[in-house]
């Protein structure tokens, strides 16, 4: 094999393994949930007694989950909102002190229902349905 062959050859096995990941990573389930959460049809499965969840055997406590973020208000109860900032799509977090969801970005803030409570972010986190039976949340 000539030099020149051998590059041509090199080039071509070297593109179809850097595009293979990409290429394959479209067939793969959603992952972005993680240990100890799973999506079916009937929405998001999250168990509690996992050390990944471990923020929400607190009130105040809250996980992050993919786009998610899941959050003890009470003994009892659990919200799940978008945590992606609809301003321009930071992350946002929840602060247990005022309990406002804070964007870093550029400082807009959110109720527990999602709703706006001080810009730029021109619209509502989306807020999801949370049931917990056990120790098993699920969101929908
Ligand atoms: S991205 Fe959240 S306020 Fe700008």
């Amino acid at each position: 094999m000539e030099r020149k062959d051998f590059i041509k050859k090199f080039a071509i096995g070297g593109s179809i393994l850097l595009t293979a990941p990409v290429l394959f990573s479209g067939c793969s389930k959603d992952e972005t949930l993680g240990e100890g959460g799973n999506n079916d049809q009937n929405g998001i499965v999250v168990d509690l007694s996992l050390p990944a969840y471990s923020a929400l055997g607190t009130v105040g406590g809250s996980v992050n989950k993919g786009e998610i973020i899941i959050i003890r208000t009470s003994d009892t109860n659990y919200i799940a909102l978008s945590n992606v900032c609809t301003h321009s799509g930071c992350t946002v977090g929840y602060n247990s002190g005022t309990t406002e969801l804070v964007c870093p970005c550029h400082g807009s803030k959110f109720s527990t229902s999602g709703s706006v409570t001080n810009g730029p972010a021109p619209t509502s986190l989306k807020k999801y349905n949370v049931v917990k039976e056990g120790n098993t949340l699920t969101i929908t």
